[in-house]
């Protein structure tokens, strides 16, 4: 979805000529789809995946509150992924302009548009799981900071949660998210859900078949202030603290793979996972961009929790 015109102007002159135009490309959202056609009236039908019109609103006709959440919303959901086309260059600055292009030119990016992954890090999940077979069908698994959902894609299709092969065990995907998710056939979303908060994890427990998970995936990352060392702090202290619910979530013999932001606090965690785990690895799938200092840990044979094993 992309917003594009000129219709974000913040003074009364601004906001005359103009219009607020949607474009519903690949997901189409309940919040944000405005079908009214061009001589106002509302459309009768709503918009699908293969009908990228673009729907105009005079911006007038709008309270200011409602243009700048909307805007806030697009944005959101641009960083999710769910942009598309047109006007990507219009009043950006140069780092912008520098992101886009790069990302526009990724294959990685091209590649989840042809197979329809929501975002690019599908393919470092299928690359970790390709190399060390983490997900089979049958197997529970915990997908923290699931938005927009592309692990959670990759992760149902390989546990069979959708049931798509009926010769396979069918497994269960759940993802966690501080963010809306677009609903996925075969995963369940708890969203907005902070994946620390006690209630978030109650709940988890609740959902889980028998409450617990045969793998936990955690594609994390806190908003990042750009001060390196505090996004390598606090992105270590969430890996940390999901952890700790580890002993009441995941399966003796269960996995446990984590993203990190490599740094001085690495070690801690590393020290954990080989404390709580039977195998400890450090993976830095293709996917992930080599100037990144993101890396992932991999960890196998849960030794801790409680619970049977998935054979
Ligand atoms: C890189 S994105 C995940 C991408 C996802 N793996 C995918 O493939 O679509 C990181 C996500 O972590 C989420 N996140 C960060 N802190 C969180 C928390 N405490 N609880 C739940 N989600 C969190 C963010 O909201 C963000 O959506």
């Amino acid at each position: 979805m992309t917003f594009a015109g000129r219709g974000m102007g913040h003074s009364s002159a601004h906001r005359k000529p103009c219009f607020l135009a949607v474009r519903l490309c690949q997901v189409t959202s309940p919040l944000v789809s405005v079908p009214i056609s061009k001589s106002g009236q509302r459309e009768p039908r709503a918009p699908t995946s293969s009908d990228p019109r673009v729907y105009m609103m005079p911006t007038c006709l709008l309270p200011f509150p409602v243009i700048r959440s909307l805007k806030l919303l697009c944005a959101s959901l641009q960083r999710q992924g769910f942009h598309t086309a047109g006007g990507h260059y219009k009043g950006r600055t140069g780092a912008e302009h520098l992101w886009l292009t790069r990302h526009l030119k990724d294959p990685f990016v091209k590649a989840a548009k042809v197979e329809s992954y929501r975002c690019r890090s599908a393919f470092k999940l299928l690359e970790v799981n390709e190399r060390h077979q983490i997900l089979r069908p049958g197997l529970r698994v915990l997908d923290c900071g699931a938005a927009p959902g592309a692990w959670s894609q990759v992760a149902v299709q390989r546990v069979n949660a959708a049931g798509t092969d009926p010769g396979a065990p069918v497994g269960f995907v759940l993802g966690v998210d501080l963010l809306h998710i677009f609903p996925l056939e075969g995963a369940t979303f708890l969203c907005p859900a902070d994946v620390t908060d006690p209630r978030t994890f109650q709940r988890i427990r609740e959902l889980l078949p028998g409450g617990r998970a045969d793998v936990i995936l955690s594609d994390m990352a806190p908003n990042a202030t750009g001060i390196r060392g505090l996004d390598h702090d606090r992105l270590i202290s969430l890996c940390l603290s999901l952890l700790d619910l580890a002993p009441d979530t995941l399966c003796p013999g269960g996995t446990f793979l984590c993203k990190t932001w490599a740094g001085s606090q690495s070690h801690r965690l590393q020290k954990r996972l080989t404390e709580e785990f039977q195998n400890t690895k450090t993976v830095k799938p293709e996917a992930s961009r080599k100037e990144s200092s993101e890396v992932y840990f991999l960890a196998t044979q849960y030794r801790r929790g409680k619970g049977s094993v998935k054979a």
